[in-house]
């Protein structure tokens, strides 16, 4: 028998890529499923990148690039830095990777050991807990309050501290409640950090797409905290650029060369197409990406507007392109003689029977909520709000 070992089998699987990868099939199958589940933008990858990319091509960019990336993007991630979020950082302190995913699968690799502690704000994204647990570490989960708009208090994170704690996982903007820390907010959590000499995972994939108020880098707060934090991001959520699988770290060269150690036995570089498609990414004019946002924020509006009429409560969220929904009032309802007893079980039902693909909020640690991506187009929200509101209809 195929022996599968301890480290994987000790898992979970990505609930976000399975219910993703159920709905494709069922629409392979013919079923006419309304995708609201999936954390990736409808748009095409703009023009301008996407040149990029066959440029490189033709002028045979297709060789290996150095582990860290070339120099060209390198050049490219420290000037946004720079220009956007007030870091400034030499290029031994930048890595590019496949994907934030990777970055940050990475940098939990080198900075816990066995059985050390990572604080997860809670409800948190789906791989962080996978991630520590794939590096021997031991997630502890700290719950965020909905009423404080989901955002980690000092006091918290101080009963969250162990003598074994090591890292910080901090999201912001965040995915899946849409919130945003103020500088105010941040500068507070990294004193209690610097404090403990916990060290910072700020993953901030999501910069690109705020609503109310402004991002801010925990990074950018103050000199000691810079040199605590580990700064993530990527192009697939910002630039429509899911598919090239792109991000990046910034943090202190010493931690970044460890990084590199790891990616170079396991990965070698990101493809050079996608860097070299990604540093046009980085440099383009801020109006290339601004009318998505302002796409995405009349989308949030409707699918609000239409889940509040249906009967799911919920709240619009200041950044990000999910809504997270507490779906408690729904709970222990019948569908069909038969009781909803979770999250999950809502969200196989209605994607079984109302061709609506959500994510159950256990994929987030919430059990209650489900989550939805308003990355969609309006006419695919809009017949995915009127699913929901005739599947809610038939509870009794
Ligand atoms: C919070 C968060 N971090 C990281 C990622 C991974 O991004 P990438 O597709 O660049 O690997 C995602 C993707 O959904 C995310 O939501």
């Amino acid at each position: 028998m195929l022996q599968i070992s301890d480290r994987v089998s000790r898992i979970a699987a990505s609930k976000t890529v399975q219910i993703g990868e159920l709905a494709l099939a069922m629409q392979l199958r013919g079923r006419d499923v309304i995708q609201l589940a999936t954390g990736e933008p409808d748009f095409d990858t703009p023009a301008v990148i996407r040149n990029a990319a066959i440029d490189a091509i033709s002028r045979g960019a297709t060789r290996y690039t150095p582990v860290r990336g070339t120099p060209e993007i390198r050049a490219a991630i420290c000037r946004k830095l720079s220009r956007d979020n007030q870091l400034h950082c030499t290029d031994d302190q930048i890595m590019v990777t496949a994907g934030a995913k990777q970055a940050l699968a990475l940098a939990i690799e080198v900075l816990v050991g066995a059985r050390q502690e990572v604080i997860v704000p809670t409800p948190y994204w789906v791989s962080y807990p996978e991630m520590v647990k794939l590096a021997d570490g031991i997630p502890v989960f700290t719950p965020l309050r909905a009423d404080l708009g989901y955002k980690l208090s000092p006091d918290d994170l101080s009963r969250a501290i162990s003598a074994r704690s090591r890292v910080l996982i901090l999201n912001t903007p965040g995915n899946p409640a849409g919130n945003v820390y103020t500088r105010e907010e941040l500068l507070s959590i990294a004193d209690v950090c610097r404090r403990h000499g916990i060290r910072i995972l700020s993953d901030e994939i999501y910069e690109k797409i705020v609503f109310n108020g402004r991002h801010h880098s925990i990074a950018a707060c103050d000199r000691r905290i810079a040199d605590l934090t580990v700064t993530i991001n990527g192009c697939s959520k910002a630039f429509a650029m899911t598919g090239w699988r792109i991000g990046y770290a910034a943090g202190r060269a010493d931690i970044i060369a460890a990084m590199a150690k790891l990616a170079g036995q396991r990965t070698t570089c990101p493809s050079s197409i996608s860097q070299a498609a990604a540093s046009a990414a980085l440099d383009c004019r801020p109006g290339t990406i601004s009318d998505m946002t302002d796409a995405y924020r009349r989308r949030r509006d409707l699918m609000v507007a239409g889940l509040n009429a249906a009967g799911i409560r919920c709240r619009k969220p200041a950044a990000t392109f999910y809504l997270f929904a507490d779906i408690r009032n729904l709970l222990g309802r019948k569908y069909r003689k038969q009781e909803l007893t979770s999250s999950q079980d809502f969200t196989m039902r209605l994607l079984e029977h109302a061709g609506v693909a959500v994510v159950p909020g256990e994929a987030f640690g919430a059990p209650h909520h489900i989550r939805l991506s308003f990355a969609a187009a309006r006419k695919t929200i809009e017949q995915g709000i009127e699913r929901i509101a005739a599947f809610i209809g038939q509870l009794s």
